[in-house]
């Protein structure tokens, strides 16, 4: 009997979740992320991410949020994602899923630099990320970068050695007008609680100001999955599963990168 009340008020909890989700995403606040008080002023964000599929599996929220708010995204695809031989279908698999994320294809870049390859134990040259950064900075006008954590969610080595290609540019720009905030990754049980971490990340993001940290929910999680399924040869049931019970479904955590 007890197990059947533990199921009952997860799924309870769970709905609960999803209309704080489509009710709170709706209301619009004043101070919230890349709008504070003033009037509205465009900017230009470039997502820097290291394999095709990042940015719909732990993203989507963010890129929602940019691109629904009228804001000019980028996104920087460090490699094309070809650990397994298929790079040149996964490069395919990004630009779909960014139709569907209604990011402009022209501004969605896949790199395949020799030095910076998919897979776990290459070590990507952090001052040559910086550089390349930089230059994709300079050629847009971006005046905001998103990028991983130094955790980098899954703990991948390309996703942490890009966080540290983002910290050694804002270090070697010192007129220090890039903006950079990163994906907070969280433990593993918060992981994998779908829409329920969303009251976790609130309380986390009420204990900061809107200077440092940000909490936002995704407005349409069905358009994530859609997405990430359009990365076909990475779609087997195990992601599908991980996409429906992946708290970065339905909420990102955003943290302002400092450097000093
Ligand atoms: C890293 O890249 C920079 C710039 O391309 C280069 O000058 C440097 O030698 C590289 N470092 C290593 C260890 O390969
Ligand atoms: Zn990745």
């Amino acid at each position: 009997m007890a197990w059947v009340l533990i199921v009952a008020s997860l799924v309870v909890l769970w709905v609960a979740s999803l209309c704080k989700i489509f009710y709170t995403s709706s209301s619009p606040s004043r101070n919230s992320f890349l709008t504070t008080g003033g009037a509205f002023q465009k900017r230009n964000v470039l997502l820097v991410v290291a394999h095709p599929d990042d940015e719909s599996m732990f993203f989507s929220p963010t890129i929602s949020y940019i691109t629904s708010r009228g804001h000019n995204l980028h996104i920087l695809c460090l490699s094309i994602g070809d650990a397994d031989g298929k790079g040149n279908i996964r490069k395919e698999e990004l630009y779909q899923a960014c139709a569907i994320l209604k990011v402009p294809l022209q501004q969605v870049k896949t790199l395949d630099h020799p030095e910076l390859q998919d897979g776990f134990g290459r070590v990507w040259n952090h001052t040559l990320l910086a550089k390349i950064i930089e230059g994709e900075i300079n050629s847009h006008g971006i005046d905001l970068i998103i990028t991983f954590d130094r955790y980098g969610v899954s703990g991948h080595c390309n996703h942490r050695d890009v966080h540290y290609g983002v910290r050694k540019l804002l270090r070697d720009t010192p007129q220090g007008n890039i903006e950079a905030w990163e994906l907070v990754s969280t433990n593993i049980l918060r992981k994998y609680i779908g829409p329920v971490d969303i009251w976790f990340s609130i309380l986390d993001a009420m204990q900061h100001s809107g200077e440092v940290m940000h909490c936002l929910l995704n407005e349409h999680p069905q358009k994530s999955f859609l997405a990430m399924a359009q990365h076909s040869s990475q779609w087997v049931w195990f992601r599908k599963l991980f996409v429906a019970f992946s708290s970065y479904t339905y909420a990102n955590m955003l943290r302002r990168i400092e450097c000093i």
